[in-house]
């Protein structure tokens, strides 16, 4: 166990604002004091990042964030020496930059790794050592051992995903796994109502939510929309005096993937969706739904 790990989920929760979620924010901090590093995985807009960057604040100790794209190197994850420097006095420790991996590991701090699965394979491999013996050898420096107190919280987005590549067998190993579902109506027209800068009507909001949960299960729709795209709607809606129509229009468009748009448009889908849920045909309610 650490020092200093006396956060309940509750007190991250109400001080983060995280609607729900309890069960995966005990899971993240078990993980975190037992010393395991965590994963948490699911479908984008799904809150892998507001759950981590809570947990990383509200943890009690120092963090550090990393944001993976592709072009990231292993270079700035673990640090490099100052170019000038080393050309005026050769390789020595105090021209050492640290990058977030290595400073973490030296002050004993966590590390959070937004959309992990985004890094090149080159920084993966970087971690692999870092988690599994909490070292990396660094050329021209030596070997960092880590401090205690140390650790990683990473999240990424399911393999089915555009612009996803996947973490080796290796690295997976090192983690432990949180998935995350999309959560309740009740629960999203929360993060909704909370959200939206616009302050929709709570018809608004309910609408905003039946219809973006509707795009989840409809066979017509490969990939459905998340919870942002609902924030979006209603705000939209508001600004539209009502016209949850063009809103949803609107919002959805970058948001949704149609299974074959020839065969069924995106305007007549969304047509056909908004007209069900003015009915009041819902979607089954329930987590993971
Ligand atoms: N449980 C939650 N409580 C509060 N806000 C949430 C929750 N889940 C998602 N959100 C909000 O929804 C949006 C999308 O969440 P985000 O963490 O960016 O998703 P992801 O990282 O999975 O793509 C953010 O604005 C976030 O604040
Ligand atoms: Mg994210």
């Amino acid at each position: 166990m650490l020092r200093g790990d006396v956060v309940n989920p509750e007190q991250i929760a109400r001080a983060h604002h995280i609607v729900g979620r309890r069960r995966e924010l005990r899971a993240v901090l078990a993980c975190l004091q037992a010393g395991r590093n965590v994963l948490l995985e699911g479908p984008v807009g799904v809150g892998k990042t507001a759950l981590a960057r809570a947990v990383a604040m509200g943890a009690g100790r120092r963090w550090l964030r990393v944001d993976g794209d592709g072009r990231y190197t292993e270079a700035k994850l673990v640090g490099h020496f100052d170019p000038p420097g080393v050309l005026e006095r050769g390789y020595v420790a105090e021209l050492f930059v640290p990058g977030p991996l290595v400073e973490a590991m030296q002050t004993g701090a966590l590390l959070f790794i937004n959309e992990l699965n985004r890094m090149p394979e080159g920084v993966q491999n970087v971690l692999l050592p870092a988690l599994d013996e909490g070292m990396v050898h660094v050329p021209h420096l030596g070997t960092i051992q880590a401090a205690e107190g140390f650790g990683l919280i990473a999240t990424q987005n399911p393999a089915e995903f555009v612009a996803t590549g996947q973490l080796s067998e290796a690295l997976l190993d090192r983690f432990e796994l949180v998935r995350l579902l999309h959560q309740d109506a009740a629960e999203e027209r929360h993060i909704v109502a909370q959200d939206a800068t616009c302050e929709p009507e709570p018809e608004i909001i309910a609408r905003a939510v039946e219809l973006v949960r509707a795009t989840r299960h409809d066979p017509r729709i490969r990939r459905g929309a998340s919870v942002r795209a609902a924030v979006a709607i209603a705000d939209l809606a508001t600004t539209l005096d009502g016209d949850l129509r063009l809103a949803a229009e609107l919002a959805l468009a970058t948001r949704i993937e149609l299974a074959d748009a020839r065969e069924t448009p995106f305007g007549d889908v969304l047509a056909d969706l908004e007209k069900k849920v003015a009915a009041g045909v819902t979607t089954p309610a329930g987590p993971g739904t």
